[in-house]
Order: C-alpha cells, then sequence, then structure tokens
C-alpha cells in the first residue's frame, strides 16, 4: 500500500492524510524504500546512473537514492503540491507520467514504487506509460517496479483489516483499511487486471527480474529492442 496521499481527491484528503501520518513515519517510509531498492539490484547501478522516480509524490524514493550515492536524479509528479514537499538534489518536474518529458533513449533507470496502481483508466493509460517509458530508456536501460499484487497475504490482510475488533486493537491496521478505502476504485482495478500487466509489460521489456508475494510484484525489465 502506497503512502503518499493522492491529491486529487475531494472531500477525502484529511481522512487519507490523517491515515497516511498513522500508517508509516518518513523514517520507516524510507526504510521499506531503501530494503526494496536492494533487493531490485540497485547496488550494481553506477552512481553516475540518470535515474529517474516517476510518480514520485513528495520524493521519499529520491531521498533514499540520494543516501544511496546516486547523483543524476529526476522526479516526475502531476502534483506541484507533493514536488513542492521534497528538499534534496534531484531535478523535481511537474509533468504526466504517461508522457515522459524527456528525449528518446536517454536515461538510465527508471523507477515507480506504488505509482501504476493509481492510474484511472488502466486498460489505456498503462500501456501508454510503458510505451513513454520504453522510449525514455537507453538500449539495455531499466524499468524498475514495484506494485501491490493479489496474493494470499494480501488477501488475509484485508481481510484482518475490515474487522473492526482488529482495526481498534491495531491502529497501524486501520490506517491501511482507510488507505485502501480512499483509494479502492484504481487499486482494485490494478489487483484484478495481473494478467494482462503482465502480458504488457512482457510486450515491452525483457525480463531481469520478476518476484510476486506478500502482496508485491518486484520487477525488473529492459526495453525490447524495436522490430
Ligand atoms: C500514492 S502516490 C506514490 C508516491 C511515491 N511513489 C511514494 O511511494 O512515495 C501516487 C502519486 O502518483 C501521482 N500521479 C497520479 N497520476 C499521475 C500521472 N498521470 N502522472 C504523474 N503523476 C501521477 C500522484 O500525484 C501521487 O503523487
Amino acid at each position: 500500500m502506497d503512502t503518499t496521499p493522492p491529491p486529487t481527491v475531494p472531500g477525502s484528503q484529511s481522512r487519507w492524510e490523517e491515515a497516511f501520518l498513522r500508517f508509516e513515519s518518513p523514517e520507516e517510509e524510507q526504510e521499506k524504500f531503501r530494503k526494496r531498492l536492494r533487493r531490485l539490484g540497485c547496488d550494481s547501478w553506477p552512481r553516475d546512473a540518470r535515474v529517474v522516480d516517476i510518480f514520485c509524490g513528495r520524493g521519499q524514493n529520491l531521498v533514499v537514492l540520494e543516501q544511496l550515492g546516486f547523483r543524476n536524479l529526476e522526479g516526475v509528479d502531476l502534483s506541484a503540491n507533493l514536488l513542492n514537499r521534497y528538499r534534496g538534489p534531484a531535478r523535481m518536474i511537474e509533468a504526466d507520467c504517461r508522457d515522459l518529458p524527456f528525449p528518446p533513449s536517454s536515461r538510465d533507470v527508471i523507477v515507480v514504487q506504488g505509482g501504476l496502481h493509481h492510474l484511472p483508466n488502466l486498460g489505456q493509460d498503462l500501456p501508454r506509460t510503458l510505451d513513454s517509458v520504453a522510449a525514455t530508456l537507453k538500449p539495455g536501460g531499466l524499468f524498475v517496479m514495484v506494485e501491490p499484487w493479489r496474493t494470499p497475504f494480501l488477501t488475509f490482510v484485508h481481510a484482518i483489516s475490515r474487522q473492526k475488533a482488529a482495526r481498534r486493537l491495531w491502529s497501524k491496521l486501520d490506517a491501511f483499511e482507510i488507505l485502501y478505502e480512499e483509494e479502492h476504485q484504481t487499486y482494485d482495478a490494478w489487483l484484478d487486471a495481473s494478467a494482462d500487466i503482465l502480458r504488457l509489460l512482457d510486450q515491452r521489456f525483457e525480463s531481469r527480474m520478476r518476484d510476486i508475494g506478500w502482496g508485491k510484484i518486484h520487477f525488473v525489465g529492459t526495453p525490447r529492442k524495436a522490430a
């Protein structure tokens, strides 16, 4: 579950933000991103690689990438409000990730941690975004993705977090369920589309890593050469 408040949920921002603040501290979130990046192989990426974090929100992933020694960082998000919360050396760009604002074959690594499942019209928006990512990466560049995935663990967590007694006992679980309630339309559409998502990824990227477990997919791929 992502923990940055979506900027365009009229009337529900405060409920989302309140749950968000309870769910995870910035330090916990950074530790989570650090562990994921290591699992995805970031220790072997050159520190001068041009790395773009898409759907970057307030830039927590960029903070971690900087701590890990990466020097050429950029973040892209639609929300100026979230981009403005970032403090650090990355170049922050207000733009639509469905049409990335970079020259073709110009970036080494494009990372997304919990952004694609916010796309409102998945059937059109996901192929468009993945096309834009594949076009922006240099040959041999890396697309690195962590997104929610329907696994028995995730189904179990949601079943538990709907129990009022459990939610009263464990505030984090209650926050998790509120975050879900606030973003469930795009989140459920994403979870229901797993076969299509894997097909779209496979059409555009040669898989280097595809791990599914504990409610997440970890994917790393390189763009397929144009036919
Ligand atoms: C839950 S946040 C994830 C933020 C970040 N990846 C993280 O984990 O901290 C989802 C982000 O996607 C952004 N977003 C949604 N649709 C977008 C689009 N089409 N282009 C760029 N950003 C978008 C939102 O503004 C929001 O910041």
